[in-house]
């Protein structure tokens, strides 16, 4: 047998066609028109691939894969969709689907791709090659930066990496900080044991209580079995405490003293359990202020900062940009059918934007204008909208002649306007004497309309 698939579809006729197809070719094949179904069939039997409309009555293709993602990350989940909304398989993708198919397909294209799946699958299942490809992928090449701050970020995560020290990592949305703290993870000592991630803002005080450290059954209503905490999991390995800033004080007590004692007792047992855990939280509040404002303990504060990691938000430094487009123009080059290339359009328009989500929004800008532009370089339009019409807003703002950016960009085009005059529309001059690039030139050419 090949593979066990199962196939998700409100239309029986392309259910019963696509399994007889696929049982042809060697797979197993389980279908039905329910979504709920779908979930149930996949928590009892065992499917190394599920295949799934996007548009289905009961529950949405999307929820499905989320729940199915929950329950097994390692799941392939083919998306297939009669809409060509391109958008909502952008979004498939970004929920971990492995790929998707625009009905009607062609039955050779389906067949390459579950082959391709399932020899993907097959590297994935052997462990120590699974536990390469992870230290493969948080390996600091990686992890792009070739900035002064992103460097020395590099140089304190390979000196922490070795020790077993508490790290915080404090940085804006989107700056990275969980792909920092799996880096210290892969390259410790501890890289073969697990790496336990837990958001510790996404839960109220009993649950977050009950993850952490377990619980026994019965402790509370709900408790219908004996649960391992996660400090638990994680033996041997590291735990991320994601958002501890948002934690109460209640459980930051909690916390500090286990990492005091390094023993965790569960919701309503007697006995308490050693645990050998290192502890990387993460933050984007400012912790110190916090502390000052009485919001956290300020002895939890000492434990976990021995040494902190502040991760530059990208504004800072945006000589990263143009090897972050690159980085994740080569991610996402599988979702189109031709590889692109960046716009020098785009690159200005990414130096001048503010990137309030960071690494993270370039990384979504990317990967959705890969999958929109219809031509192999990306232009301007096929950027989200935010990015694009910054100046605009910015503009709305002031009185464009009055404000100081506006006078500034008045004498800019006078100045540029003059020098072009002089030199007899030379541009490559015209940068040379205004010290300035001849990308950035011909960018305020077309500004200005000159
Ligand atoms: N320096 C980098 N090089 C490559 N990819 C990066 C870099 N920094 C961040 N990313 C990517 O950006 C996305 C966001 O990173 P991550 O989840 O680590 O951020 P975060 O700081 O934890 O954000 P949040 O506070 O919103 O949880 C991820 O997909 C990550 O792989
Ligand atoms: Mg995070």
């Amino acid at each position: 047998m090949q593979g066990r698939i199962l196939l998700v579809d409100d239309e029986q006729d392309l259910l019963e066609w696509l399994s007889v197809v696929l049982e042809n070719e060697g797979y197993a094949v389980r279908v039905t028109t329910s979504a709920q179904d779908a979930l149930k069939f996949f928590k009892q039997e065992q499917f190394d691939m599920v295949i799934s409309d996007i548009r289905m009555p009961d529950v949405s293709g999307i929820e499905l894969l989320k729940l199915l993602k929950k329950h097994d990350p390692e799941v392939i989940v083919l998306m297939i969709t009669a809409y060509a909304s391109v958008e909502t398989a952008v979004n498939a993708l970004r929920f971990g689907a492995y790929d998707y198919l625009f009905k009607p397909f062609k039955l050779d294209e389906i067949k390459l791709i579950i082959k391709k799946a399932f020899s993907q699958k097959r590297i994935f299942a052997d462990d120590k090659e699974l536990e390469k490809k992870l230290k493969e992928r948080y390996r600091f090449a990686n992890i792009i930066g070739k900035s002064k701050s992103m460097q020395k970020i590099f140089d304190l995560v390979d000196k922490v990496a070795k020790t077993n020290t508490t790290v915080l990592i404090h940085g804006e949305s989107g700056t990275g900080k969980e792909l920092i703290a799996k880096a210290i993870h892969y390259n410790s000592l501890r890289a073969s044991k697990p790496f336990v991630s837990i958001d510790c803002g996404a839960l109220p005080d009993e649950l977050l209580e009950s993850e952490l450290f377990g619980h026994v059954k019965g402790s509370f209503t709900g408790a219908i079995s004996t649960k391992q905490g996660l400090f638990e999991v994680a033996d041997g390995g590291t735990l991320f405490l994601d958002e501890i800033g948002e934690t109460s004080q209640a459980m930051q007590a909690k916390l500090l003293r286990t990492l005091q004692e390094r023993e965790v007792r569960s919701v309503g047992a007697t006995k308490t359990v050693k645990v050998d855990v290192r502890v990387v939280a993460a933050t984007n509040r400012n912790l110190d202020e916090e502390v000052r404002h009485e919001n956290f303990r300020k002895d939890l504060f000492y434990r976990i900062s021995v040494i902190t990691l502040n991760l530059p938000k990208l504004s800072a430094r945006k000589e990263d940009i143009p090897l972050l487009v690159n980085h994740f123009l080569k991610k996402y080059q599988h979702t189109a059918k031709q590889s692109k290339k960046i716009s020098n359009e785009c690159l200005d328009l990414f130096l001048e934007y503010p990137w309030p989500g960071n690494v993270r929004e370039l990384e979504n800008a990317i990967e959705s204008a890969v999958a929109l532009a219809e031509q192999e370089i990306i232009l301007p339009k096929d950027l989200p909208l935010r990015i694009t019409n910054e100046d605009a807003a910015e503009e709305k703002n002031h009185d464009a002649e009055d404000s100081l950016k506006g006078k500034v960009e008045m004498f800019e085009k006078e100045l540029i306007a003059k020098t072009m005059t002089e030199v007899g529309g030379n541009k490559n001059l015209v940068a040379k004497i205004l010290k300035m690039t001849r990308r950035n030139l011909d960018y305020k050419i077309k500004r200005y309309e000159l």
